[in-house]
């Protein structure tokens, strides 16, 4: 067996674990950083942040907008290192780059190779990093599929609390959560199985399955996403500020009545973000944008005509926001 297939064999027997043990809060955040390790080994999913014209083009700007010369800069979560190159030769001072994967040497490599001397690289985890001075900037890209499932307000709130000077910038701060009902493009509907009649065939006898039926089958990740239409005007669910936010504040439901304005058929809800700098620099994995390295959650539900005027009320529960494995959600 190959590495990259050993890798891939631990990470499922994580997740598999995961899904056994992952009730508790502890456990979960456990095996999350092992899961998050084990995927950011994976030099492919670099690569593909890397070649994200929209997500490097966004930070990019930021970054030269924002670090300041002089400035004292952490980069939670370096991977390559690409963020922390962005601020030192934005002409910040000094850059932590923190990184709790083996990529970190990989980082190191380029930064000797491209003659960049002013960062000093972490090979530990953000929560054991610390620092003898306070910093200007927390720079990070924790920003996971589902918005908080790479853990960001944890991880951002720990190190702003112990490092970050008063009145420091988290570099992105805003972060905006869309939960919209859509119809999915043609040839991607698919309603559950004990919904099919295929030739005549009924699988109706299959219900009494649905209610056994993992997480897994009903929250599923596209990469693209097949969109076909919002039935609704896109508005936020969650809004969080990275410059106060702890876990804590992160909803347990999220409820709304919305009035459908594109009718069809509601397939069910994508899940995306927009993720802002401050009020000019923003990015987004919307499916109505250009497409972006994040894959896109979507949460199945039956799906079901629905008409312009017609309203609808969503309930999402979440027994964590940042653990999609914890959300249920239904329509009304
Ligand atoms: C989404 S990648 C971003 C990498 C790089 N900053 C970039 O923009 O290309 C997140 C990286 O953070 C690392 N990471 C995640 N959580 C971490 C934590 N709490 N402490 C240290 N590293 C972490 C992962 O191993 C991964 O390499």
């Amino acid at each position: 067996m190959n590495a990259r297939a050993a890798r891939a064999r631990i990470r499922r027997s994580v997740m598999a674990v995961g899904s056994r043990l992952g009730s508790h809060e502890w456990t979960r955040r456990l095996l999350y950083a092992m899961k998050n390790r084990l995927t950011f080994e994976d030099l492919y999913q670099h690569d593909r942040m890397l070649a994200d014209r929209v997500r490097m083009g966004a930070y990019r700007r930021a970054i030269a907008r924002h670090v300041q010369p002089g400035d004292v800069v952490v980069d939670l979560g370096t991977g390559t290192g690409i963020l922390a190159f962005l601020a030192a030769r934005a002409g910040a001072r000094l850059v932590h780059a923190i990184e709790h994967g083996e990529t970190i040497e990989h980082a190191r490599a380029v930064a000797r190779a491209n003659g960049i001397t002013n960062i000093v690289f972490h090979r530990t985890h953000s929560t054991r990093f610390e620092l003898p001075e306070r910093a200007d900037i927390i720079l990070h890209e924790q920003i996971g599929d589902a918005l908080f499932d790479e853990r960001v307000v944890e991880h951002v709130a720990d190190l702003r609390r112990r490092v970050l000077k008063p009145g420091g910038r988290i570099l992105p701060s805003r972060l905006e959560l869309f939960i919209e009902p859509v119809q999915l493009a043609e040839g991607f509907e698919s309603p559950f199985l004990w919904e099919e009649n295929v030739d005549g065939i009924s699988f109706r006898v299959l219900e009494a399955i649905a209610a056994a039926q993992p997480h897994r089958y009903r929250y599923r990740v596209f990469r693209p996403f097949p969109h076909g239409h919002f039935l609704c005007r896109p508005e936020a669910v969650v809004r969080t500020n990275l410059a106060t936010a702890v876990p804590a504040d992160l909803p347990r439901r999220v409820t709304y009545e919305r009035e459908i304005v594109a009718g069809g058929r509601l397939d069910g809800f994508c899940v995306y973000f927009r993720a802002g700098f401050d009020d000019q620099h923003w990015f987004t994995n919307s499916p109505l944008e250009r497409p972006t390295s994040w894959a896109t959650p979507f949460l199945r539900i039956s799906p079901r005509p629905v008409e312009p005027g017609e309203q609808i009320r969503f309930t999402l529960d979440a027994g964590n926001l940042q653990a999609p494995s914890t959300w249920a959600w239904r329509l009304e």
